[in-house]
């Protein structure tokens, strides 16, 4: 939307949010109905279960920063690519003319959308705004956006919006707190936008009439929304009581919302986890680029990773992890009870890069065999196992074998366990695996091949009484 005046856009802002709690109230009054006109609100464990069931789903980071794609005035920039601007030292005004150089043209919701369920992705968390600033959204406040400053002017949330709903895929977005081209946010700080130490004094009214009415925007025009994943919650004026608040706010406008813990202050680092010291805002944890070492009881929590280094597009970074890599690595995270969402960059022509692409169809194609395994299961029962990793559902046990044993018999710790039957989940006949027991341990006669190189599953199933 083109920027009317700062009072004008406060007013439609304003009106928005209005509009946002109508349609919220309306839209969330089915799930709630009991039926006698007595309206129940979800519990936290209905409202995770969609994202507990998903376990795997794919992070969008796209916006000016695919332009330059990791060069300055001819010079690579270290570092990940969506902080050039930052890195580089690139002043506001001259950053924004990247603007009329984004014309993604090549882009497809559509196929984007195909592409993630193909890979047995569940849901999209793609930046609706980086700490940069720019919007992939018609904006009512701004018209530093992809409609009024690109020549492109194609709304790209409102695109992936429909393609998710007609693939059945949970559209979520990732939103910056810190904005280093908001005046009354980090933009002053230039050439340092990440200052950690300074205060923007008019950081409160960036907050109430900007950040608070895009949020609401972003919820009324495309949701309900699965997930807002913030970011960038680290700086000086950014506390806890604000998190909170925010949490509340936006769980009034769509209950059944599920939000990041970088909405508050309670994270550790990468490592991504709360602090233990007090009750922080936020649903889930976020270890960045990392993955637990065990499983965390009673703690939800998804791991994001790039698949190379870089969260946003920079034409020379090939440092791609294997998609055997990424696969196992699924699969770890699973057995730890948490999910995963895998990054892809596209480029300034709106594509997702080839060896991005290679990567979800391979992992895609073991998903398709082996999806069983980690929808909506949880923890491993029996921890780390020497040969790979384990997962749980109901009565069914799922060792992903990595290592396929020589010797054909594959050992499990599992302590007076009574075992109905042991299969390949990609059998398809499900023709029973002879199983043994001698006191904690189990032996599972396998074939001499592994159906799968990178991670076979074997099923198995207890007897219930
Ligand atoms: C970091 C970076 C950011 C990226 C994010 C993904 O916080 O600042 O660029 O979007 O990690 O988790």
């Amino acid at each position: 939307m083109t920027r009317t005046t700062l009072r004008q856009s406060v007013v439609i802002g304003t009106v928005l949010c209005g509009f946002v709690l109508a349609t919220f109230a309306g839209g969330c009054l089915e799930s709630f109905a009991l039926g006698s006109g007595e309206k129940k609100p979800l519990t936290d464990d209905e409202r995770m279960e969609w994202w507990r069931d998903a376990r795997f789903g794919l992070f969008v980071h796209w916006g000016l920063y695919a332009v330059p794609a990791g060069t300055y005035k001819g010079k690579r920039i270290d570092g990940i690519g969506e902080w050039i601007m930052h890195r580089a030292q690139i002043p506001v005004e001259e950053y924004e003319k990247y603007a009329a150089a984004f014309n993604p043209v090549g882009f497809n919701a559509d196929e984007w959308v195909r592409l993630v369920k193909q890979a047995g992705m569940k849901y999209i968390v793609i930046t609706s705004k980086h700490h940069d600033g720019f919007c992939l959204w018609d904006s009512a406040v701004t018209d530093y956006d992809i409609m009024d400053a690109t020549p492109f002017k194609r709304d790209i949330l409102a695109e992936l919006a429909k393609a998710c709903k007609k693939h059945k895929i949970k559209l979520c977005f990732y939103h910056s707190i810190m904005d280093w081209h908001h005046p009354d946010a980090q933009r002053p700080f230039y050439p340092n936008y990440n200052d950690t130490k300074r205060s923007n004094p008019n950081f409160e009214r960036y907050v109430e009439t900007y950040m608070k009415p895009q949020l609401a925007e972003l919820l009324a025009k495309y949701g309900p929304l699965g997930v807002l994943w913030f970011d960038g919650e680290w700086i000086k004026d950014w506390t806890e009581p604000q998190g909170k608040a925010l949490y509340a706010w936006l769980r009034d406008l769509q209950p059944d919302l599920i939000i990041n813990n970088r909405v508050g202050k309670g994270r550790k680092g990468m490592e991504g986890l709360n602090k233990s010291d007090d009750e922080y805002a936020g649903d889930f944890g976020t270890p960045e680029q990392q993955i637990p070492a065990t499983g965390l009881p009673g703690v939800d929590w998804e791991t994001c990773m790039t698949m190379n280094d870089t969260w946003g597009f920079k034409a020379y970074d090939d440092n791609w992890k294997s998609s055997e890599d990424l696969i196992r690595k699924l699969v770890d995270i699973t057995s730890k009870g948490g999910n995963f969402l895998l990054n892809v960059g596209p480029t300034p022509e709106g594509l997702i890069p080839q060896p991005s692409i290679q990567r979800l169809k391979v992992i895609g194609d073991w998903m398709a065999v082996n999806s069983e395994s980690i929808y909506g299961t949880t923890a491993s029962p029996i921890g780390k196992p020497d040969w790979g990793r384990c997962t749980a559902k109901g009565d069914k046990l799922y060792l992903h074998v990595f290592d396929w044993p020589s010797n054909g018999k594959l050992e499990v710790s599992l302590a007076q366990a009574d075992i109905a039957k042991a299969y390949l989940l990609a059998d398809k006949k499900k023709s029973a695996l002879p199983v043994a027991a001698h006191g904690d341990t189990l032996t599972v006669s396998l074939p001499g091949e592994a159906p799968d190189a990178v991670a076979s599953v074997i099923v198995l199933v207890q007897n219930t009484k």
